[in-house]
């Protein structure tokens, strides 16, 4: 498997790759790959004749640094992975940090309107700055025809539709479908680090947007989230940081509920440092 490390290196590969037939996908992870990964990775082998993957651990969209140092990096353990999908059609970007932002680790600034005031742009200060810079970044050298990216970040996956509008780069968004543990925790890079007794016990998590999702067409909005506060008030593992029902499209919360409109329940749930978010379809 190509493996690159150098921005000049990958950008000639692709170059002298391309020809008219050629159509080349792109999957941005930062590693630590599992099964919600490989789905990515597999969708884009079935639609373009070459995937770029690229693993990068980006410093400017955390708001922790200790969540930055604990994030998990298993390179090896990463490639073969990727090489039990295609040994030949998956090419591997993993740039260190200085090649990607020279001397100084620092984000742009955009203006992503209402989709960053909230749940994930409230709670992790410039989360999305830091992802808008290395998306874009990224896209600039891999030049994809495609992206791919996982509907459990699902307010990431507006925010990244949103800098292609307003950088007007070439690139078709495609988000794909959460791939879930069979206890239906949303895969995360994060669940390693969990225990087994908070594995075990984070089906609440899902179970909880479920129920939300059942009770979505016959009672207020209010009352549903008062009832979630108590799903997760004084539990003895998971404490519940927020959780929003939300227009898909604006992300902006919901006030009189429009069922002509899309919506979705948000969640983010601390166990211990652990970080864990999820979401789902309501209508
Ligand atoms: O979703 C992720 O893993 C990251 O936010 C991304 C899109 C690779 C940017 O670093």
């Amino acid at each position: 498997m190509r493996v690159y490390t150098s921005n000049a290196e990958i950008s000639a590969f692709i170059a002298a790759e391309s020809h008219t037939t050629f159509s080349l996908g792109f999957v941005p992870t930062m590693g630590a790959l599992h099964a919600g990964h490989l789905s990515l990775v597999k969708a884009a082998l079935a639609a373009n004749s070459l995937v770029v993957v690229s693993i990068f651990v980006n410093p400017t969209q955390f708001d922790n640094p200790s969540d930055l140092e604990q994030y998990p990096r298993t390179l090896t353990e990463d490639l073969k992975l990727l090489e039990t999908l295609s040994k030949t059609r998956i090419i591997v970007f993993a740039p260190t940090v200085a090649e990607v932002y020279g001397a100084e680790t620092t984000a742009t600034t955009f203006d992503f309107g209402t989709l960053e005031s909230q749940m994930e742009g409230k709670y992790r200060a410039g989360h999305f700055d830091g992802v808008g810079t290395i998306v874009k970044w990224l896209f600039e050298v891999v030049k994809p025809h495609t992206a791919y990216f996982g509907e459990k970040d699902f307010q990431q996956l507006q925010i990244i539709k949103k800098m292609v509008e307003i950088t007007q780069l070439a690139v078709t968004i495609v988000g794909c479908p959460i791939e879930r543990e069979s206890n239906g925790l949303a895969m995360s890079s994060r669940n390693s680090r969990l225990t087994i007794k908070e594995l075990e016990a984070s089906a609440l998590i899902y179970n909880t947007l479920l129920s939300v999702k059942d009770k979505f067409n016959s009672e207020a909005s209010q009352d549903i989230s008062k009832w979630v506060q108590t799903q997760f008030s004084n539990h003895p593992l998971f404490e519940l940081e927020y959780f929003q029902i939300s227009e898909s499209e604006t992300l902006i919360p919901i006030q009189q509920k429009n069922l002509t409109k899309s919506y979705r329940a948000f969640i983010a749930v601390f166990a211990r440092d652990v970080r864990l978010i999820d979401n789902i379809a309501l209508n």
